[in-house]
């Protein structure tokens, strides 16, 4: 029977790591906002949130309404908390100062997967908590630390089920929505195989990738017959929270790697909100995660918005694709 409360858990796991009251409050204020988002996502077209917004992000993306509603949900939430002294979102073109007292930096990507939000495929918030390094008004330094700095980061998974999983760098633990908007804590510290027979890449940009993850990924169709000498299986929900949640719960490994569409664009992914805090949480449950060169938590990060390219899971596969591009 599961009947620890969220809040319940929160006051036991801060005293017991001796972690910060303010911070506890800053993770509580991202998790009500995203309940709140949870509500807007579950209601569908009967709230009005589907389609576009007829925006466009600093990135060149095109903006869902719910990538707006949720963005603005986050912002609001976040400027009434006062320990939180500024935001970095994917939907905003820098960072907004909140709070001029504050102690915390949030950065989030407030809906990813937007792609599947109007045909009911699994959305999500990712969050990243950093400390304000300095005292004094916010500059852009404040927020370009690397993602070993982070003290807090995790999702909030609109999926079948409203799921949060998050780390505060004590292990990973997950939680589900119950009827009266209450997470319930439904999986104390997950823990990642280091061996997996599962991946998850777009396999249309196959003709983009470098030659190594070519041939990395060549070896695990070969199969039984290739150098792996096992069958893989393949999956892509195209939602990054859905494929790190997936991985968390029954392992596997997560590519979206550098391709040569864009030669300015190192990767799809945001390291700052996308592949830090997932970076965290999957190397807390005993995964490892690289840009194919180097472990993405010691990237020294130069601008809010920038990409990466991304490689996270079990560790044996991340090693694998290390040394194909490193040999
Ligand atoms: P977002 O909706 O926040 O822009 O992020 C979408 C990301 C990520 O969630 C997913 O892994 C990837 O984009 C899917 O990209 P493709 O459509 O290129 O497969
Ligand atoms: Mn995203
Ligand atoms: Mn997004």
């Amino acid at each position: 029977m599961f009947c620890t409360p969220l809040s319940d858990f929160l006051n036991q796991h801060f005293q017991q790591n001796n972690l910060s009251g303010s911070l506890k409050e800053t993770l509580s204020a991202i998790i009500n906002a995203c309940v709140a988002i949870s509500a807007k996502t579950r209601q569908g077209a009967l709230s009005g949130v589907l389609g576009e917004a007829g925006s466009g992000n600093i990135q060149g993306e095109n903006q869902k309404k719910l990538d707006v509603i949720a963005n603005d949900i986050l912002i609001n939430a976040l400027r009434q908390t006062p320990m939180v002294a500024g935001i970095a979102s994917e939907e905003e073109d820098t960072f907004v100062e909140t709070n001029e007292h504050g102690k915390y930096l949030v950065l989030f990507d407030p809906l990813d997967g937007s792609s599947n939000i109007d045909v009911n495929i699994s959305v999500g918030t990712i969050f990243s908590v950093l400390k304000k390094p300095s005292s004094g008004s916010l500059k852009l330094d404040d927020f370009l630390q690397n993602g070993r700095n982070q003290v807090a980061a995790g999702y909030v998974l609109y999926g079948v089920q409203t799921q949060l999983v998050f780390t505060v760098g004590q292990g990973v633990f997950g939680f589900t929505l119950n009827d009266n908007n209450q997470f319930i804590l439904t999986k104390n510290d997950f823990r990642l195989p280091e061996s997996t027979a599962e991946f998850a890449i777009n396999m249309s940009n196959q003709r983009h990738w470098e030659s190594p993850m070519q041939n990395y990924i060549a070896e695990l169709l070969a199969g039984k017959d290739g150098v792996r000498g096992k069958n893989y299986n393949m999956r892509w929900v195209a939602s990054m929270v859905a494929e790190v949640h997936r991985i968390l719960t029954r392992g596997g490994v997560f590519l979206y790697p550098f391709d040569y569409r864009d030669p300015n664009k190192p990767g799809k992914l945001r390291l700052m909100y996308e592949a830090n805090p997932m970076s965290l949480l999957i190397e807390q449950a005993g995964g490892a995660s690289s840009n194919a060169h180097q472990n993405i938590l010691d990237i020294q990060p130069t601008g809010l918005h920038q990409r990466v390219a991304v490689v996270l899971g079990a560790k044996e596969e991340v090693a694998r694709v290390n040394l194909l591009h490193n040999p």
